[in-house]
């Protein structure tokens, strides 16, 4: 079915009905002041003339919009976008302030555009349509009737995935200057508080830990005032009903399309209604909106799962990578990598970097990356950052010549970047004091000896543009990881104003965007990948800048189970940067066999680093090995289904989890023992997402060589052998501790 909006109901009070056969979405509009309210979203349902019968209202006593009217509490009523001022005294979407000093703002619909395109917003990410027609976008026109400030609200609906699109612009089209002291990207009223919210929590070299709690009354801050969305919370919240696990329930889940300070919030008020809020966190925002301007809000998306977690999942993995995700042509599947950095870090010269390439193409790696430390006169952490010429004592040759040579290896070549920031010493510091951020008098609070510089502003921009430019130009770079790696503090911009500067960390993003903007116009042929040491800055805003980001700088195998697994949550295994690394690892010196690094790193873009002249010549050749495996299966784990089997978060030794074609005629599937335990010696691992109907042939440990049907794979599952002691056997990634077991599945070409 097409994504449609369906429109039925008086002019006046016309009712929408935004739906693609798989979820519905209705919007009514209220009979006195034209409120927008919140009717129904969830499992597709049949269109009708009239939805009146969603329509709630009781007599209840409060605050009343309307004397004589005991029904128009606004603190009752289910909106699409609860201004502040009224009668409603949950937490709003928008919140402004008046010249006058008030801020009550009471918003009624005007006019709507049904359009069958979606256009980019202005500076922001923005989810886009694939087809013409597969893709239906509302915008409802609303105004505060006393300032001239109105609102458009924009919906937008996909044929092809469980998912709505929300975003708000505002313009002031009367004659006096408002300020927007909140601006929320989505509000979705639920009629209930039957859930439990699901929220992730991590830091450095361990983000995306999964957590899971009743909603309770009052108010749940998911947030990130650090500049960055961080890996402290992320953006990405889902409502799952309490029996709902990861195949089966109802599961609503959100997330911004957005890099700076956000707030994804659930509040559970008087009603026992639940308000989803999710927007830049008005916190440290504040915004002039001038006669005749506008703001735009970033865009949020929502999916709705009816198949539990895993059906969230990929109605996350599927809307990103089909309508958010702008991979450069012809590059449709990551290239594996070799990255220099845990290889050698600061200290390489070209040679040593020429010699790691070679190594790396003789595996079958395609491309190379250089990390860190190769402008400048950057020979550790301390210095040079934003000073973006070659270090000729390193690579007397420059980027370009370096280049040359890996290209003359047949490899592609990538290079390491950290625009947002400065060292001092540095000539731009120098030269520039302004464009720092930091408070004039005050101190400013260094970490990692470096300082964030001022994108809000153009001729930062401009001149990290103009410096990249001169370095890329002629280099004919494949590849960008973009890092970042602090978060704001001591926030001032020199040039705003005192009345402005809470502008400041919004205008910091829209900057970042900007500058990423106008690089991929320029190269449109370089993938980027994001970073902030690790998955710091891991969000849906920045896929549609870089496809992948480094999800973490552990690059542990048995740690990244579950930063990885939680990651999956919402974002696509494409997306997710991962890494064989060498042992003992960096991060947690753990020793774990190449199988499991590589299987681990295989549920991701899949890449090395390390230094390829420490590997013997039997790593050297299971790499080769395990390269090609993984090119076969690339297909399936970029574009398949992703199935979680077994959490490694309620599970302490164990985690499973596959990728299936999405024809099911093909799948890949890894289970991980972490510990030995006895007692454990056969274990069954039932499979998911696979035709019933279909016979595949099932290659892996055990398997006896019957094909079997994928209704009996579903239900008896994999048997899982092998932890049996045999003395005669050192542990070798399928015996002992951190074992791994894969398995791939064929349908047999007659069935
Ligand atoms: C950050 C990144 C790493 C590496 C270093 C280089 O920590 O996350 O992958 O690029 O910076 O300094």
């Amino acid at each position: 079915m097409q994504a449609q909006i369906l429109v039925t109901g008086p002019a006046e009070r016309p009712v929408f009905h935004l739906t693609n056969g798989q979820i519905s979405y209705i919007i009514g509009i209220t009979e006195r002041a034209a409120i927008p309210e919140q009717l129904y979203f969830g499992p597709a349902i049949r269109p009708q003339d009239s939805y009146d019968f969603l329509i709630d209202r009781e007599n209840r006593n409060g605050v009343l919009l309307f004397a004589q009217d005991p029904a128009s509490s606004l603190d009752y009523l289910s909106q699409e976008y609860p201004s502040y001022g009224h009668s409603d005294f949950r937490q709003p979407a928008l919140q402004l302030t008046y010249p006058q000093g008030d801020q009550v703002t009471l918003l009624s619909y005007v006019s709507h555009r049904i359009l069958s395109h979606k256009d980019p917003l202005p500076g922001l990410p923005a989810s886009f349509g694939q087809a013409p027609g597969d893709t239906a976008v509302l915008e409802l026109q609303l105004k505060d009737a006393g300032s001239g400030v109105r609102v458009t609200l924009q919906y937008a609906v996909f044929a092809d995935v469980a998912a709505v699109t929300r975003s708000a612009r505002l313009e002031q089209t009367g004659p006096e200057t408002v300020w927007i002291d909140r601006a929320m990207s989505l509000a979705l009223d639920l009629p209930d508080h039957d859930y439990e919210l699901i929220h992730f929590y991590g830091g450095w070299a361990h983000e995306m830990n999964l957590e899971r709690q009743p909603l309770q009354h009052g108010i749940y801050q998911v947030s990130s005032l650090r500049g960055v969305t961080s890996a402290v919370q992320n953006p990405l919240i889902a409502l799952a009903r309490p029996r709902a696990d990861e195949f089966q329930g109802q599961v609503l889940g959100f997330n911004l399309l957005y890099s700076g300070n956000f707030l994804s919030q659930t509040e559970t008020a008087l009603s026992g209604t639940t308000r989803v809020l999710l927007g830049i966190h008005p916190d440290l925002f504040r915004w002039e909106l001038k006669p005749g301007q506008s703001f735009q809000t970033p865009e949020a998306v929502m999916v709705y799962s009816q198949t539990g977690l895993n059906g969230m999942s990929q109605a996350f993995h599927d809307f990103y990578r089909r309508h958010l995700i702008r991979r450069p042509a012809g590059k449709a599947l990551s290239p594996v990598l070799l990255n220099s950095w845990e290889g050698c870090y600061f200290n390489f010269d070209q040679d040593r970097l020429v010699s790691m390439a070679k190594a790396a193409r003789d595996m079958g790696i395609d491309l190379f990356v250089l990390d860190d430390g190769w402008f400048g006169h950057r020979d550790d952490d301390t210095t040079s950052l934003g000073d973006w010429r070659p270090d000729r004592r390193k690579l007397p040759e420059g980027i370009s010549g370096l280049s040359r040579r890996i290209h003359a290896l047949d490899l592609q070549f990538g290079l390491w970047i950290e625009p947002e920031m400065v060292n001092p010493g540095t000539p731009i510091w120098e030269a520039h004091p302004d464009w720092v951020i930091r408070v004039p008098g005050k101190s400013a609070s260094p970490s990692r000896n470096q300082y964030v510089l001022d994108m809000g502003r153009p001729e930062v921009v401009d001149n990290l543009f103009d410096q990249l430019c001169r370095v890329l130009d002629d280099a004919g770079v494949d590849y960008i990881k973009w890092d970042m790696n602090r978060h704001l503090s001591e926030l001032y911009s020199h040039a705003l104003p005192a009345g402005r500067q809470r502008e400041m960390s919004h205008r910091y993003c829209l900057g970042v965007y900007q500058l990423y903007e106008r690089l991929l116009a320029r190269y449109p042929d370089i993938l980027f990948e994001s970073c902030s040491s690790g998955g710091q800055r891991f969000d849906a805003g920045m896929l549609y800048y870089a496809p992948q980001a480094w999800t973490s700088d552990n690059t542990d195998a048995v740690a990244r189970l579950k930063i990885q697994y939680g990651t999956s949550m919402g974002y696509p295994l494409a997306a997710m940067g991962a890494h064989v690394s060498a042992v003992p690892n960096h991060q947690t010196g753990r020793v774990s066999s190449l199988a499991l690094r590589s299987t681990v790193a295989s549920f991701g873009t899949f890449g090395y680093e390390l230094d390829p002249a420490r590997l013997s010549a039997a790593e050297k050749a299971q790499i080769r090995l395990d390269i090609a495996r993984f090119k076969k299966l690339q297909p399936i784990l970029a574009t398949g289904c992703f199935y979680r089997l077994i959490s490694p978060f309620d599970q302490p030794d164990f985690c499973a989890w596959m990728a299936v074609s999405k024809d099911k005629r093909q799948a890949y599937i890894a289970a991980f023992r972490l510990l030995k335990v006895m007692g454990q010696e056969r274990v069954r691992l039932p499979l998911a997402g696979l035709d019933p109907a279909l016979l595949y042939e099932v290659r892996g440990p055990w398997q006896s060589g019957t094909p079997r049907y994928g209704d009996n794979l579903m239900a008896a599952g994999l048997i899982l052998a092998g932890n049996k002691h045999d003395p005669n056997r050192q542990p070798d990634g399928q015996q002992g501790d951190f074992a791994v077991y894969t398995f791939t599945l064929e349908a047999l070409a007659q069935t």
